[in-house]
């Protein structure tokens, strides 16, 4: 296990105002801003970093119900990914009990903390296939399309030149947030491209410019001048102007409406936890993630009648799509043990000695273990990876049914468009499955592993995620309906037999003496295994955390919940910003479309008011 001497003392601010970047106390105390952003997550920090700067006189503030945590350890070394899991960093959301998974109950990380989920998040690095932002503008959102997005996503970043990274599409070049294709690339991996070759899959090393397919390196979200993790709280909010004051540690309990007109309400503010209330002169945010944007709204009165009742909460605004089209990406993997001369990511756990000199090695800027992040990654759409995707498509079909949903309806055309991404698989160093590392004592404790871990881009469950309580501390109601479909179970299925076909390819295939999950016993290498694979899949399918679409932008009639300029329908100056709006969910994984969302929201927001004012302030 990890020493104790590695957890670095947790600062834990209380409720108090802190300026991230230049401090200027003045505002501290303020009872009025003219921007108020709730939330200081991946969004959240990005939307209130471009307000500061985008209107100079204008006093915005950003209220984060976490802690700010610069300079913890378990956030900042890329190799502690994952460590602040289950901490006082995470909400630690879990689902209500999924029937298709034999009525296992999955965990729901969240970030609470400066920075929010992108302070917790694993750091790949990646862009879904130009058709799939282009489907949100089809849905009813003009301006909300590839161009847009690869445009708001290029301000994001600082990308790292690479040789493995060839041309420059879809990479930017000046942005807040620092990107690298890791250094540190276990000898293991080198095995990767070559291996998925032999399977006829090409080499892709320009995947972020709208064209995924192929394997490839991918990028993670670390500064490769100190190789520490780049998220919301160290990128965005450390560039923002002495306009912005951050407030951490405190929670908004709910967004204050007053009517303006019979179909309209304006928020005048919020009121936090402890009943004070705090005025917001031009305009709210809500950027409190796909999980808890619904429940603010639902709090503040905005949302669906009979979730509202139940709730005891008194209708402002009907809008009955607040929490739906719960949209996620599903995971599967299976891990190998390693001939004994590789030397994997699992060291870390139980040699102490290793772990210490590495740690030591990192603290001074050298190559170190404690700089790995994945980097070995394929997209592939399911005819590359073998799969008999007709079937796939036959069994989406009959999940779809009669739907009129437009969101089922652009999910079935992502499945027949060949040049969008349906299976994802990574090559992760060290064991990253569900069985467990070998316990100390027994016979495989000190062995090396390596982990496929394949993801499912297109699932064809929706859920929703609702408060059912008018109580702020008591957790939503999560229910994400995981393989709640034969199309979703099959996929699995799919995805992981071809995980094991990976393994079994050379060069790969000599790397390692035995499949360790499920291995053999669980799942039989020879003759018809269908029923144990699908047993598997029930048994360990897991989420990849992607969890979008819960304030979706659609059009009011087809359970939307916000404008293409991201206003809260029924309200004047009310806007959600942040993963829930996404209304379908892309492949890949979504922190560079959420951070371009905030990136566009807050061009569309400093365009507004520009409008309205005449370019000046005019109070
Ligand atoms: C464990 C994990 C691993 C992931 N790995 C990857 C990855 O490798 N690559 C990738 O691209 N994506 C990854 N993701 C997904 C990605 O990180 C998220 O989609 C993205 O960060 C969500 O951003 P957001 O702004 O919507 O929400 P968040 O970043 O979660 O921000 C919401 C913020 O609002 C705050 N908040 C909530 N309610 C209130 C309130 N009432 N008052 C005040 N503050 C409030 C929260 O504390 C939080 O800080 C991962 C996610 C997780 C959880
Ligand atoms: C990088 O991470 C280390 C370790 O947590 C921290 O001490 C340091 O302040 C971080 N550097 C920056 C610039 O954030
Ligand atoms: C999450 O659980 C951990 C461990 O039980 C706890 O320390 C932490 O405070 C919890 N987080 C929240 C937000 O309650
Ligand atoms: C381990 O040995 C195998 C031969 O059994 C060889 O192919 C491989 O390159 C070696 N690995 C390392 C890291 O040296
Ligand atoms: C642990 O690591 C140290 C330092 O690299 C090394 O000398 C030692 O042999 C390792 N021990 C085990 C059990 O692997
Ligand atoms: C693929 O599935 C369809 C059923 O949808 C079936 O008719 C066809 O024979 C299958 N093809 C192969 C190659 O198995
Ligand atoms: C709110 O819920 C919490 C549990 O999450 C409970 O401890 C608290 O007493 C509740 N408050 C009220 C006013 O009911
Ligand atoms: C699935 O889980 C059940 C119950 O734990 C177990 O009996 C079964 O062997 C598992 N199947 C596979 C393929 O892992």
């Amino acid at each position: 296990m990890v020493p104790a001497l590695l957890f670095a003392l947790v600062a834990v601010l209380g409720s108090s105002c802190i300026a991230v970047a230049s401090p200027v106390v003045d505002r501290a105390a303020n009872t009025a801003y003219d921007y108020i952003v709730v939330g200081g997550g991946t969004a959240g920090s990005a939307v209130a970093t471009r307000l500061s700067l985008g209107l100079p006189w204008a006093s915005i503030l950003l209220i984060e119900a976490g802690p700010s945590a610069l300079g913890e350890d378990r956030i900042n070394i890329p190799g502690r990914k994952g460590s602040t899991l289950g901490t006082v960093y995470d909400w630690n959301f879990t689902t209500t009990a999924q029937p298709g998974a034999k009525n296992r109950v999955f965990s729901v990380p969240r970030g609470k903390v400066l920075g929010g989920s992108s302070a917790l998040n694993l750091m790949t690095w990646d862009r879904a296939s130009a058709p799939e932002y282009d489907a949100w503008a089809d849905l009813g959102n003009p301006g909300w399309d590839w161009p847009s997005m690869i445009a708001a996503m290029k301000k994001v970043e600082t990308f790292t030149p690479s040789a493995h990274y060839h041309g420059s599409a879809g990479i930017g070049t000046s942005g807040p947030i620092k990107t690298v294709i890791n250094r540190f690339i276990p000898a293991q991996q080198e095995s990767w491209i070559p291996t998925l070759n032999g399977l006829g899959v090409p080499l892709n090393l320009e995947s972020l410019g709208g064209n995924p397919l192929g394997v490839m390196y991918q990028p993670s979200n670390i500064d490769s001048a100190i190789y520490n993790r780049s998220y919301g709280a160290n990128g965005y909010l450390t560039h923002a102007g002495s306009n912005l004051r951050v407030m951490a540690g405190t929670r908004v309990a709910k967004i204050n409406l007053k009517k303006q007109s019979k179909k309209s309400q304006v928020a005048t503010g919020v009121t936090l936890q402890d009943g004070t209330v705090i005025q917001a002169r031009e305009e709210v945010v809500i950027s409190a993630g796909s999980i808890q944007s619904p429940g603010l709204l639902e709090l503040s009165g905005i949302g669906r009648r009979s979730t509202l009742d139940a709730a005891g909460i008194s209708q402002v605004i009907d809008l009955p799509g607040v929490g739906e089209n719960l949209q996620d990406h599903i995971r599967i993997q299976t891990s190998f043990q390693l001939k004994d001369n590789f030397t994997s990511f699992d060291i870390l756990r139980y040699n102490t000695t290793f772990a210490d000199e590495q740690l030591r090695l990192w603290r001074t800027g050298e190559l170190s273990m404690y700089d790995y992040t994945g980097s070995g990654y394929t997209f592939m759409n399911w005819a590359a990876a073998g799969s008999n995707s007709s079937l796939l498509l036959s069994l989406a079909r009959q999940a779809v049914g009669t739907s009129t949903s437009p969101v089922d309806r652009k999910k079935l055309g992502f499945l027949s468009n060949p040049a969008i991404p349906q299976l994802e698989v990574i090559f992760s160093d060290g064991y990253t499955g569900v069985k467990g590392y070998p316990a100390p004592g027994t016979p495989l404790y000190g062995k090396g592993f390596f982990s496929l871990i394949a993801a499912v881009m297109h699932p064809l469950s929706r859920g929703s995620v609702h408060i059912h309580s008018s109580n702020l501390t008591v957790p939503p109601t999560i229910n994400p309906n995981y393989l709640s479909n034969e199309h979703d179970i099959q996929a699995a299925v799919e995805a992981v037999k071809y995980t094991r076909k990976i393994a079994n390819t050379a060069p790969m295939s000599s790397l390692w003496t035995a499949e360790y999950e499920p291995g053999a016993a669980a799942v039989p290498e020879t003759g018809n295994n269908d029923a144990q694979w699908r047993d598997f899949v029930l048994n360990t399918t897991l989420s990849i955390f992607h969890p979008v679409g819960t304030c979706a932008m659609l059009p009011r009639d087809q359970e939307g919940v916000v404008s293409p300029s991201l206003v809260v329908f029924g309200t004047e100056n009310l806007r959600v910003v942040d993963a829930s709006v996404m209304p379908v969910l892309v492949s890949g994984h979504v922190q560079t479309a959420v951070y371009g969302i905030a990136e566009r929201a807050a061009s569309i927001m400093v365009e507004d008011c520009n409008r309205r004012r005449g370019g000046g302030r005019l109070v």
